[in-house]
């Protein structure tokens, strides 16, 4: 038995990690960001994906979505550019989607917040595993798609991240979630090395794994956490990350780490585990940056 690394991120690790903006920086030096998702039934997820990435230094931030959201969207985040694609329903209709444009101009992608499960969603993913050449990162509902796409999956040379709670791990590594719950080192180790993947295994100390199976547990958060739409903020954080860091277990790692910092700051400044709302987190992160 191979015993790989596995140990606690700390603060220190943040702190020799995270890059820093230099005083003559440019847009272009913090890397151009792609978000994939949205629907009619779910702008918010997007929006806060997007004012997330913001918020965590990415130079340039497009986001691709159902054409008929995008002025919500636009409204909640002004920075970000927009890809409006083809819809069926108030969902992104990816069987329709055409080789007009690529999905390839960009430094990382992170694709499903409010994605939804309409039946385009496989084509969709499907096109993004082909034409992404640089990170790219799976959360919420672009998991639900991966079981039927894991030849792709196993096939790219470029990192794949998956950022599972454990009732999506569950899906992806096919077993209950009571097992998830029981196993969560070793299913998500399982996990990464079958399918050569980063995966960041969500929930109270949060274990994220690399494909060649280091493990690091995340000692931040609480349960202010617990509601939704933080998911959608923490994929916005390691999107902004992988644009800017060296390497993506880093990049990860403080991701998850500044997430559920700030959520432990938040309870210092006058909101409370109960009463805070998902968004409030956005606005908080630059307390936790401000202590690294
Ligand atoms: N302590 C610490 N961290 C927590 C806690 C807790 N008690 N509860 C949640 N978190 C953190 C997780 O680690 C994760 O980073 O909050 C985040 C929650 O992410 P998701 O579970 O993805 O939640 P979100 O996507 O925002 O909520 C809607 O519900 O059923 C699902 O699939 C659906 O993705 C959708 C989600
Ligand atoms: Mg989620």
């Amino acid at each position: 038995v191979v015993h790989s690394k596995r140990s606690i991120w700390t603060k220190s690790d943040v702190a020799l990690s995270l890059p820093e903006r230099s005083p003559s920086s440019h847009k272009g030096d913090h890397g151009k960001g792609l978000i994939v998702g949205g629907s009619f039934s779910m702008p918010g997820a997007v929006s806060m994906t997007a004012s997330a990435c913001i918020y965590s230094g990415a130079g340039l931030l497009t986001t691709a979505l159902p054409a008929s959201i995008l002025s919500i969207v636009s409204n909640s985040v002004p920075e970000t550019m927009f890809l409006p694609l083809p819809e069926k329903n108030g969902y992104i209709a990816g069987e329709v989607m055409g080789t007009d444009f690529t999905f390839g101009h960009y430094d990382a992608v992170a694709a499903g917040p409010g994605l939804g499960r309409e039946r385009g969603g496989k084509q969709l993913i499907r096109k993004l595993l082909a034409e992404v050449k640089t990170p790219l990162l799976f959360d919420a509902d672009a998991l639900y798609y991966l079981p039927e796409l894991k030849q792709e999956m196993k096939q790219r040379e470029e990192p794949v991240i998956v950022t599972p709670h454990a009732g999506e791990m569950a899906r992806l590594a096919d077993v209950s979630i009571q097992e998830v719950n029981k196993h969560r080192f070793s299913i998500s180790k399982e996990f990464a090395r079958a399918y050569n993947c980063y995966v960041v295994l969500k929930g109270p100390y949060t274990i994220v794994t690399s494909p060649e199976g280091e493990q690091s547990i995340n000692p931040t958060g609480n349960e202010a956490l617990a509601r939704g739409g933080t998911g959608d903020i923490l994929t916005g954080i390691a999107l902004g990350f992988m644009l800017q860091h060296r390497d993506v277990f880093s990049a990860l790692c403080n991701a998850v780490y500044i997430h559920g910092l700030t959520a432990d700051l938040a309870l210092q400044k006058g909101f409370t585990a109960t009463s805070m709302a998902s968004s409030d987190l956005i606005h908080q992160l630059p307390l936790a940056f401000r202590t690294i």
